[in-house]
């Protein structure tokens, strides 16, 4: 496994991954600050205060190497704009597992703009660094989310009912995942 692994940017066909800069904060601000990008996220909609917090840490967040690292880079469009942002989580370097995840603004959905960051860092995860399993946790109403993992051949494993109180209601997780070997056969075939 090649770890550490510094990050650097990660382009695909259309977008490209980069971290985030300190002048992407009106477009992060304008995104997790809406009630409907947040509706199935861990996180309540943010203030303009912790939107800048949250992007000086993650832009900070730049080495894989051990468990609980990450990386929370922008997707960029073709013109360079501020699409969204992907998130990369090395859970387990025993295990060679990581944590993927995405969030699109509302006027770049539509596009497949994150199913190829999504792929350009599955392609990383099974090329480059070795991985095992990728995996995505989402809210199984997550209907968008649900498609992107089924898009990339992500499998269903498994439907956690009622674990985790959160905003107010009792709240199920899904769980989707892909192995290199799963991975490389899509590619191949
Ligand atoms: C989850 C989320 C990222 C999915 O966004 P999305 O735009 O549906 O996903 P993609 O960028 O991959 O685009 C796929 C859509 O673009 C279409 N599309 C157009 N061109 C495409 C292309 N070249 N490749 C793939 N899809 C393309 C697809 O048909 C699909 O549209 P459909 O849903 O009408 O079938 C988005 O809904 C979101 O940010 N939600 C809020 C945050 C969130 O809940 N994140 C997940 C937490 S688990």
């Amino acid at each position: 496994m090649a770890l550490p692994w510094d990050f650097r940017p990660l382009h695909g066909p259309r977008v490209a991954l980069e971290l985030l800069r300190d002048d992407d904060l009106e477009a992060l601000y304008a995104m997790q600050s809406d009630p409907e990008v947040c509706r199935y996220l861990l996180y309540e909609a943010r203030s303009r205060e912790k939107v800048g917090e949250v992007l000086a840490v993650d832009a900070g967040a730049t080495r894989l190497e051990n468990p609980g690292d990450y990386v929370q880079p922008a997707i960029r469009d073709e013109d360079g704009h501020f699409a969204g942002t992907m998130y990369f989580h090395l859970t387990s370097v025993d295990d060679r597992t990581a944590e993927i995840g995405w969030i699109l603004a509302p006027s770049s959905r539509g596009r497949g703009y994150a199913t190829e960051a999504a792929r350009v860092l599955l392609d990383l995860a099974f090329g480059e660094l070795g991985l095992h399993r990728v995996y995505a946790e989402l809210d199984p109403r997550n209907a968008a989310s649900v498609a992107l993992c089924e898009r990339l051949g992500m499998r269903h494993e498994g439907h956690f009912i009622e674990h985790m109180w959160l905003k107010g209601e009792w709240t199920d997780t899904g769980i989707f995942a892909i192995l290199e070997r799963e991975w490389a056969a899509r590619r191949d075939g």
